[in-house]
């Protein structure tokens, strides 16, 4: 057997400077020069490959095997080597453990999720086993507003005691999207001060949305996973009606209407 001879750089960190190279290379190449960040998987599949190849080709003789291997024998096995063992054994598992951390990408935010807010509503939909046509359903209390102020005060107020009873867990007794149950949720119960909701909205549409929930959604408006109850079946007709006239007078919104008032 003929001794190993005595190398500038050590085959082993040869193979190392190799691969080192080649990494940063493929960086260099994509980043600076091509101006788009390569893909972490396919920067792990080429890596794979190169580490592959350069291995085969730094012991593919028997000799330049035992390079590759006797340093690390020595290490592990050469009783003078005892500190340096000490310190590698120490260093690499705290490697190991900063680099999951750093590619863990710790965050308590929910994920997003990408969505319509206001799906397209149905032509017509079906509660309490009948048909509503939503091109002209109107609130039936909407007219007292002029023709009755008192009774429609009257009207607001039992609307906002459905909203107290049954709303503001999640939509907030300020109507902005902030009750108790609301962090919990995801799509986030709807903040109705906002101006893209209810403002901008039918009382038809809303009319719809609170009788069928999220449930009642259309397939098209995936993904919604929302929490919306399907008030049909706890509330009467009526009560839904009165609700909506609470929500737009407490925000001071006004439907959508066709009609010019
Ligand atoms: C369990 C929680 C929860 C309760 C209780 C609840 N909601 Fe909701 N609501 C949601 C969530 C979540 C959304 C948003 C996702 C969606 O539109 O389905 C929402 C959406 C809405 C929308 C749609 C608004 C828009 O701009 O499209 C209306 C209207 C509405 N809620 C009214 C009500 C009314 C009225 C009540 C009480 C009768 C009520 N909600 C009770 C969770 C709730």
């Amino acid at each position: 057997m003929s001794m190993t001879k005595k190398r500038l750089i050590p085959r082993l960190l040869q193979f190392a400077l190799v691969i080192a190279g080649v990494y940063f290379g493929f960086v260099l190449l994509f980043d600076v020069i091509l101006g788009a960040l390569i893909p972490k998987s396919l920067l792990s599949m080429y890596m794979f490959f190169v580490i592959a190849g350069t291995f085969m080709v730094f012991t593919c003789t028997e000799e330049s095997a035992r390079e590759m291997v006797d340093p690390i024998k020595a290490l592990v096995e050469d009783p003078s080597k005892k500190i340096v063992r000490n310190i590698v054994y120490a260093v690499l598992p705290l490697l190991a453990g900063a680099y999951i951390f750093t590619s863990l990408q710790l965050s308590f935010e929910a994920p997003v999720e990408l969505r319509s807010i206001h799906p397209a509503p149905p032509a017509s939909l079906k509660a309490y086993g009948k048909r509503f046509d939503l091109a002209t359903l109107e609130n039936p209390y909407r007219k007292l507003e002029k023709s009755d102020p008192e009774k429609f005060k009257k009207l607001v107020f039992e609307g906002g005691e459905v909203y107290i009873k049954n709303c503001q867990y999640c939509h907030g007794d300020r109507l902005d999207g902030k009750g108790p149950y609301a962090d919990g949720l995801n799509p986030t119960p709807l903040n109705f001060q906002d101006v893209g909701t209810i403002a901008q909205l039918q009382e038809s549409y809303v009319f719809w949305r609170i009788a069928t929930g999220g449930p009642g959604l259309p397939k098209e408006a995936a993904p919604w996973i929302s929490a919306m109850p399907v008030w049909e079946d706890f509330l009467s007709e009526d009560e839904i009606w009165k609700v909506i006239l609470y929500l737009y007078d407490y925000t001071g919104m006004r439907p959508r209407s066709w009609k010019h008032e």
